[in-house]
Parts: C-alpha cells; structure tokens; sequence
C-alpha cells in the first residue's frame, strides 16, 4: 500500500484501543495515515498515542484553540485515497445516515471524495436493534463498504455480535478495495524511470554535476508501485533512497553507467518514463591522479554524452515513451522539437521561470504536450500529485 493516503476515522467505542494496531500495519505497508477522532473517542484512546503512530497531527475539533488555526473537512476529503471509520458507534453510524454534521469527523464524511469503508462495534443488542440494521442498509445503499462486526466476547461481558472486526482484517479489506481498482493499463506492467543528476567525473576527487534531487523521478516510481506497476528505477547521485515490493532500484552515477542500465531493461518494459537531468558532456579524459593547481587558467576538454531518451525512442517497439523538457526560454517550441526528435510519445513541460517549479523544490508545474498536438497544462502542485497526473495521463494516452 506504499503511498496509499488512508484517512482513519475514530469513534467512541472500547474497541478504538485497537486502533493503534491498524495504525501500526497500515504504516508498515508503506501508507500514509491520517487520523480524525470524534471528541468521545478519546476516551478510550489518547490523541497522542494515534498522532504519535500516524506521524500526523490528529483532527478532533473544527479549529484548535490553541493557535487558531482549523481543520478543514474539506482539505481532509480531497487528500484521502479511502476514509476508514473504525470503529463505528451507533451514535455515529445514526448521524452519518440521516446526513447530520456537528463534528468534524462527520463533515468530513459529507465532504469525502473518495469511498467510505466502516467496521461498526457495539454490544449485542445495540447491532441487533431494527435502527441500527436500518442505518446499515441506509449506509450500504449510500455506497459505503460495511466491515461486518464479528462474534465473541463483547466488553459489556456479554457474548454474541458486536465485536469491531480485528486490526488484521479491516488491513486486508483495504489491501483487497486498493486491489479491485488497480487500473489494468499500470497494474503488472514494467516501467523504467531515470532520474536524478549524473556525475562525470573529471579526476578522482572531482565531478560536473547539477542541481537535480530526484524528487520528480522518485515520486513517479512510488506512484507506479502504489498502482501495482513493475519499476525499474536508474537513479544517478541522490540522498533518495525507496524500498518496495516491485522495485528494482539501480544506482548509477554518470550518464554512460545510467545507458547502460537502461539499455538491459528497456527492451522488456511497456513505458519508459525519463526524469533525469543527465549532463550532456563529460570530460573527454579522466585525470587517474587528483589534478593539482598550477596556472591561473585551465581547461576542460567536454564531449558529448549519449543521449539515453533518444536512445530508447530510437529503439521503440510497443513502448510508451514520456521525456521531461527543462527549459528557460521558448518552452514550447523546444519541447516540440524534443518530442519529435527523440521519438516520444508524449513530453513533460517544466520551466524555471515558475516559481517553485523544477530542481530541489517539493512542487513542480508542468504541462503536457503528446505526439497528437493536445496541450493540457497543470496547476502548481506537490511532486506526488504531479506524478499522479502523469501517470493519469498515460493511463488516458492513446497511440
Ligand atoms: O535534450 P534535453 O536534455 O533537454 O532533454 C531532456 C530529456 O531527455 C529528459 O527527459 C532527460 O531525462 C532526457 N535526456 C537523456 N539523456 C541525455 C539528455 C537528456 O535521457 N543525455
């Protein structure tokens, strides 16, 4: 579930102890997890034990009076892939059938974008009750996913059907709900992405470098796994590092090494996706012994370094090829004629004039220029949400 954003919802009922279980597998599968607690719920669990496990903040109240600032219910819908609310009172489960919204777990129910999955808890006779099967099919027919409550030994002391399903089973019923949606166009296919810089080295100690982090080209990786893509990512000099299931992940440092990885992979992948900011010349001889200072001037003789996207659209079968653009001028017209030149299918614009675009930043602002002329450009966003569009995009590409 690497990347999956999992917004959990908790209710006052014992079994929200629980939680800090589902909390702790959800993270160790590589999720992001956000926690909204109703104001009863935290008398059964501390606030500061499902913030400290969740690495999140915790919402409970609309704004914290502490420092004004509030938790938009909003924000919350949008950023969720999956809204879990476990476990489920019947006190809540009421209010979320009959629309009402005097907290902010429930505002942010109404204002969920993705789907709503809930694993009710309550005594026996409270889940038995006509009310409480009526609000479950009204939820049901609302399109939210019921986690059945199971049997056995209720807090009460009572035995029969109440119980929240255990930590390990809402775990595998969120796997199974990211599973059936897997898109087919991503799912099982193979894709190579290079990012970050390249070092060409100029003698032992000495390299030509940039500005490249590798930030794009690592989020497009972890947006391909969390699809269920197969990845091979040819990653030259970074601090980055990315363990998953499906990732193969080879370091390199100067542009012959990154070619040569390429070369191995590119003919079994279905896309090819390249972020890097390879450097186009490299010193023509490499210095065995560090170069020591002697006059005022020295030169270094530069020739050219293989092209490795041209390389790979130069040896396109089936493949879709996307390259990235970096411009500071006439963006559009270069990207055109990258587009051509090295045979892709479609090119990803960035320029350095938008501020907070490119090299290092966390946000990026691309657009999108494909071999059939269509043009789409993107709001300023976070790498990650630039990787989704990306990859959406694909997903939508005809050749
Ligand atoms: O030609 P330019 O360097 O501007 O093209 C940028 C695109 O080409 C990027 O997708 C980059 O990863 C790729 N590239 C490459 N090998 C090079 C130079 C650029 O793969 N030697």
């Amino acid at each position: 579930m690497q990347g999956k954003r999992i917004l959990l919802g908790i209710t006052g009922g014992i079994a929200a102890y629980k939680i800090a279980f589902l909390i702790r597998l959800l993270k160790k599968s590589g999720a992001e997890v956000k926690c909204i607690m109703t104001p009863a719920s935290s008398d059964f669990i501390s606030p500061l034990v499902v913030s400290t496990l969740s690495e999140n903040p915790v919402g409970i109240e609309f704004w914290n009076k502490d420092d004004g600032t509030w938790n938009n219910h909003v924000d919350y819908g949008l950023w969720a892939d999956i809204f879990v609310i476990a476990p489920l009172t019947a006190n809540t489960l009421s209010k979320m059938a009959s629309g009402s919204c005097d907290n902010l777990l429930l505002a942010t129910y109404l204002s969920m974008k993705s789907n709503t999955v809930i694993a009710p808890a309550m005594d026996l006779d409270m889940y038995a009750h006509p009310t409480t099967a009526r609000n479950l099919t009204q939820l049901e027919s609302d399109g939210v996913e019921i986690i059945p409550a199971e049997d056995g030994q209720l807090a009460s002391g009572l035995e029969g059907t109440g119980r929240m399903a255990e930590p390990e089973t809402i775990f595998s019923k969120i796997e199974d709900y990211f599973e059936s949606r897997k898109d087919p166009k991503i799912k099982g296919k193979k894709v190579v992405i290079t990012a970050g810089p390249t070092y060409e080295n100029i003698d032992p100690v000495r390299f030509i470098g940039n500005h490249s982090s590798g930030k794009m080209g690592f989020a497009i990786a972890e947006k391909f796994l969390a699809d269920g893509a197969e990845v091979v990512l040819v990653a030259g000099p970074t601090k980055l590092n990315l363990e998953a299931p499906g990732l193969k992940l080879l370091r390199v440092r100067s542009a012959e090494e990154m070619l040569a990885a390429v070369q191995a992979e590119w003919e079994s992948c279905d896309y090819g996706v390249f972020s890097a900011a390879v450097a186009d010349y490299r010193p023509a001889d490499v210095a065995e012994q560090k170069i020591k200072k002697s006059d005022e001037e020295m030169s270094i003789r530069l020739i050219k370094n293989p092209d490795i996207l041209k390389w790979a659209g130069d040896n396109k079968k089936d493949q879709i090829l996307v390259g990235f653009a970096l411009e500071t001028n006439d963006l559009e017209l270069n990207a055109q004629k990258k587009l051509n030149k090295k045979n892709l299918n479609f090119i990803v614009m960035n320029t350095l004039m938008d501020p907070g675009a490119g090299f290092g930043h966390d946000t990026n602002k691309i657009s999108i220029l494909d071999d059939h002329n269509n043009f789409k450009s993107f709001e300023k966003k976070s790498k990650k949400e630039v990787a989704k569009d990306i990859i959406d995009y694909l997903k939508n590409y005809n050749s």
